[in-house]
């Protein structure tokens, strides 16, 4: 289909056409429908489609090139321009290289044989099936067809309760009208942008950050402000400074067990971040995908249990240590931020299926729920340990770096300067191994020379063999360093 068919105005809307049909087109560019290099329509011809003065695209255009979206080539026409880092404008994917732009979705092909650390998602063979349909019999004896109706939209009741008491361990004290369920933490992410961001607004991330929030901040317009990540968490005088700078609406984090890099925040520099968000009334939107995982007594505090001025809008996924496909997460809102949320989403889709909430809960209450996570516990714990071994002992010495996460599933190593984990993603892939390049984890896909590694669908043999594997493509690529030039493995403490 013409991208430029998908142009929607809205003649009756208040806001001016032309900011109508310039965010219509920013958003087809971003969104990869027009591509690099396209050419817009002529004004008159696009007038003519949309029904407005030739003006009206004038002024759009005049617009696009101003945000960096276009370029005009004077006697030939206006052209899309490959993006640069600040407009969330990008190279194309297919410019990075093969097969990432599927991952950009969370999508990649796995071939029987192939050894993936790509994937930071659990196997099915770890999904505990019996007990689920077991409570699924249960509530459908139990609640019949309401099991089918639609639900309350902040969530079914029962569970929101079970969930006050699941938050204790963690050290939050809340009430069940503070919890909202969201089907999954993605929906949370997309929800609370629908709640809170406008276009043009700038959000703070990391820098890397997970790629689904990066896309959802994009599709809302957003400026996205990067602050590189260091093992300890962002540095605070740099979030500071862009905080000063950019006015952001909210404040993207990941403190423990960061995606992608395994890095996890100090108390301190947790602190320090709820201290900027209360002096600059800046929101915290804390995702908190992984923190049952801490396998070296590291202090997981969430953001929302130190949060003394309820700034913190809490992200609560279970994909990572339960069944992706239940999709179902929660979120912990500030009370004067309910109402906004609430409709946000109720727009999206209404509740969150009603048989997956009262399984879940029953799940909970049955206390089934704490002998899997200690299951999961276990079979990652061992997992990790093997990971850091083989490091340590095949990747560390080739002088390519890594922080040790404390917990989690996410390993992040940067190759020596002047190399391009690009080009060893693909070196992977011809040899049957996935790893997940660094530019995945930005909002322009730069390159990078880091890449993540993770545990989740890995078998300890697979560890141990894909390790070896990486390690020898590694030597090919950059060489075995002499000791002497061996980079020294820290461990963050
Ligand atoms: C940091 C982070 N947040 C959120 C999600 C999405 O989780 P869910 O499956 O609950 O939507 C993911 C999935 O990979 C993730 O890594």
């Amino acid at each position: 289909m013409d991208p430029f068919q998908m142009i929607h105005i809205d003649k009756a809307a208040t806001e001016h056409m032309y900011i109508q049909i310039y965010k219509s087109i920013a958003d087809l560019i971003r969104q990869g429908q027009i591509k690099s290099n396209v050419k817009l329509p002529p004004i008159r011809s696009l007038a003519e489609q949309l029904g407005v003065n030739n003006v009206t695209i004038v002024k759009a255009y005049d617009e696009l090139e101003k945000e960096g979206y276009v370029h005009k080539k004077i006697g030939s026409g206006t052209y899309v321009k490959p993006m640069d880092h600040h407009g969330g404008a990008r190279e194309p994917f297919e410019d990075v290289g093969r097969g990432l732009e599927q991952m950009d979705r969370g999508q990649i092909h796995i071939h029987s044989d192939m050894i993936s650390f790509s994937s930071a998602t659990p196997t099915p063979d770890l999904f505990p099936v019996e007990d689920f349909k077991n409570l699924l019999i249960e509530i459908l004896d139990r609640d019949a067809g309401s099991v089918f109706g639609y639900q309350e939209s902040q969530g079914y009741y029962p569970l929101r309760e079970s969930l006050v008491s699941y938050l204790q361990q963690y050290g939050i004290c809340t009430s069940v009208n503070h919890v909202q369920i969201i089907t999954g933490a993605q929906q949370g992410i997309d929800v609370i942008s629908k709640a809170f961001v406008e276009y043009g607004d700038a959000v703070i991330v990391e820098y890397p950050t997970y790629t689904g929030a990066i896309a959802t901040f994009k599709s809302r317009g957003a400026k996205i402000i990067e602050i590189p990540i260091l093992p300890d968490g962002m540095d605070m005088d740099k979030l500071e400074e862009k905080i000063q700078e950019y006015k952001p609406k909210l404040i993207y984090t990941m403190p423990n067990f960061q995606n992608p890099t395994g890095y996890s925040y100090n108390s301190q520099k947790k602190k320090q971040l709820l201290e900027l968000a209360y002096k600059y009334n800046v929101l915290i939107v804390e995702d908190d995908y992984l923190s049952d995982l801490n396998f070296n007594g590291y202090d997981a505090a969430t953001l929302k249990s130190m949060d003394m001025q309820d700034v913190t809008i809490y992200i609560k996924s279970f994909s990572k240590v339960f069944m992706p496909g239940l999709r179902l997460g929660f979120l912990v809102i500030p009370s004067k931020l309910h109402p906004q949320i609430l409709a946000a989403k109720h727009a999206s889709d209404i509740s969150t299926s009603g048989l997956n909430q009262r399984a879940f809960d029953l799940y909970l209450r049955k206390g089934i729920w704490k002998h899997h996570i200690q299951f999961m516990q276990r079979i990652y714990e061992e997992r990790f340990e093997i990971m850091v071994r083989c490091l340590n002992e095949y990747i560390i010495p080739l002088g390519v770096c890594c922080s040790m996460p404390q917990g989690g599933l996410n390993f992040w190593l940067c190759l020596p300067e002047g190399f391009s984990s690009n080009e060893l993603y693909r070196k992977c892939e011809e040899n049957n191994l996935l790893i997940l390049p660094g530019s995945i984890f930005s909002s322009n896909q730069k390159e990078s020379p880091c890449f993540r590694l993770s545990i989740a669908a890995v078998y300890p043999d697979q560890i141990k063999l894909g390790i070896k594997k990486l390690s020898e493509i590694l030597e090919r690529m950059i060489g075995k360093k002499e000791s002497s030039n061996i980079h020294p493995y820290f461990p963050i403490l």
